[in-house]
């Protein structure tokens, strides 16, 4: 007889073992398949903590060689141990992947190691074994996106997974996408010391956000010597002994030019991943990009098969697959799960940082939505002075006739920390005016939140 479950979860990323979780947490017999050697999904082995492990060693090299001595710090002789560098996020991950591993165990969830076939409604296959389950949750994630003429070898020409494992700093790495990949992992290999050139196809950095950030961002970027080229996409990559040779055209189309690089970084977005999982077969929907389509409950066309995560549509970010985890597992339970699409905050660990929640200026506009700004810079920031980092500034949008906050936008230092308050804001349908008037720490970097909060009625005090 082969075993059963209740739910059996398809991946061990940030959706799918914290939907595993969670349905243990609330009675259920829980099976999570994954084929990687290690839980933790894309997110812990090779997205969020490798890259964030580097950004900050990175960020500590390059203020340690260069950043101190402003504050009469003075340090010299500074070197790299890369191969260090590079173990101590190996052990980051290490111990994040073991702790998925502790959890699973605390809360009874079995992992079934090995790829999973979906062979009917109820039936999933396993390295040969045929488990039952009552429900089947797929959150297997997704996998960066192809480019046509240039071919991943994961040494020369790389993706996010290679980028993270390079053996030295390249002389010059070229990477191809100007979105939140290239520009965090740009970052980490600039600091150091690699010269760097992103190739972007718009006319703009990281898509989707605030226009108005996503020129400070290019600016900043810019002055700390990464280099863009704009406007310009890549028709070809030829991989010799002396590096890759890059063919580059203006976006409209013209002549081609030649770019030498050391390394190339393919970061062009990332695609839903079902291969194997044997979807066609069971008939399960997917929509005109690929992904798996679901309803408002992550119900999919054949019943007792949910979705989440990154194969389903909406952004790409771990907590948003989590949060669906969440509420899946509670819907399957007969609870309310629910997630609120208009409050999931997005960071980009550059440094500065780059920080949003809700609507942007542009989808205001768009949806004829009257509504109110408030602004406030960080170099009218106290705290943002004594630590040096006065670049960028904060906006809030409030609707013109309700005072609601709509959205915030964010670039300056630790914004992805600040804006957890507008998350919760726009969560409870807070009024600017509730922002301004809550008591803010001094000297802390959240009084430039209050401070935009207040701006938005034009009453901001330090400014
Ligand atoms: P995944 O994490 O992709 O997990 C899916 C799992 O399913 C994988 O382990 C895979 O092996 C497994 N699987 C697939 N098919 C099968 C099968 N048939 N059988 C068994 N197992 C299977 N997001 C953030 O919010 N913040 C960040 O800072 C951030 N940084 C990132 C940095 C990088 C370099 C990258 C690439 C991504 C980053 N992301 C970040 C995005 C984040 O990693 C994803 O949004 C998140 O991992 C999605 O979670 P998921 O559970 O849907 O899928
Ligand atoms: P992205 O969608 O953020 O950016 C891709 C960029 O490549 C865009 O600017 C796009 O215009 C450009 N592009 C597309 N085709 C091109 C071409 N042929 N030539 C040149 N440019 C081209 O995708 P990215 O950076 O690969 O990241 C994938 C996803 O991973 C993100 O969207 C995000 O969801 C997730 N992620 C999140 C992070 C975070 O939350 N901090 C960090 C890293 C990844």
């Amino acid at each position: 007889m082969p075993e059963s479950f209740d739910l059996i979860v398809i991946g061990a990323g940030p959706g799918g073992y914290v939907c595993a979780i969670r349905a243990a947490q609330l009675g259920m017999k829980v099976a999570c398949v994954e084929k990687r050697a290690t839980l933790g999904g894309t997110c812990l082995n090779v997205g969020c903590i490798p890259s964030k492990a580097l950004l900050q060693s990175s960020e500590n090299f390059e203020e340690t060689a260069h950043g101190f001595a402003a504050h009469g710090i003075m340090v010299e002789g500074v070197t790299l141990d890369l191969a260090r560098m590079q173990a101590r996020k190996g052990e980051v991950v290490s111990a994040n992947v073991k702790g998925v591993e502790f959890l699973f165990r605390k809360n009874k969830v079995t992992w079934l190691k090995g790829a999973a076939r979906i062979l009917a409604p109820g039936k999933v296959e396993v390295a040969g074994e045929t488990y039952e389950t009552k429900t089947i949750v797929i959150a297997t994630g997704s996998d960066s996106a192809p480019l046509r003429g240039v071919e991943v070898d994961e040494r020369r020409i790389v993706t996010s997974t290679g980028a993270l494992e390079l053996p030295e700093v390249p002389k010059h790495l070229v990477v191809i996408g100007g979105g939140v990949i290239g520009l965090e992992l740009g970052s980490v290999w600039r600091r150091l010391g690699a010269e760097v050139t992103v190739i972007e196809f718009l006319d703009r950095l990281i898509p989707g956000m605030d226009s108005e950030i996503a020129k400070q961002l290019e600016r900043i970027l810019g002055k700390q010597g990464m280099q863009f080229r704009l406007k310009s996409k890549v028709t070809g990559a030829t991989s010799g002994k002396d590096g890759v040779t890059l063919s580059v055209e203006p976006a409209a189309g013209g002549a081609a030019e030649a770019i030498k690089a050391d390394v190339v970084l393919l970061a062009i977005g990332r695609r839903p991943y079902t291969e194997g999982l044997g979807l066609a077969e069971a008939g399960v929907a997917l929509d005109e990009r690929g992904r798996v389509r679901t309803d408002a409950h992550f119900a999919t066309n054949v019943p007792g098969i949910y979705a989440i995560g990154d194969v389903i549509a909406g952004p790409m970010l771990a907590h948003k697959a989590e949060d669906e985890g969440v509420a899946v597992a509670e819907i399957l339970a007969g609870q309310a799960g629910h997630v609120n699409y208009a409050a999931i905050p997005a960071v980009i660990y550059t440094w500065p940082e780059v920080a949003a929640v809700g609507a942007t200026e542009e989808e205001l506009k768009q949806a004829g939505i009257a509504y109110k700004a408030g602004k406030f810079p960080f170099s009218a920031n106290g705290r943002a002075r004594a630590i040096g980092d006065v670049d960028g500034f904060v906006k809030i949008l409030a609707d013109a006739k309700t005072d609601r906050v709509l959205g915030a936008h964010m670039i300056g230092p630790d914004v992805g920390t600040l804006i957890a308050e507008i998350s919760l804001a726009i969560e409870f349908g807070a009024s600017s005016e509730d922002v301004a008037r809550t008591c803010h720490a001094h000297p802390t970097l959240n009084e430039a939140v209050k401070e935009a909060a207040l701006a938005v009625e034009g009453r901001a005090i330090h400014i």
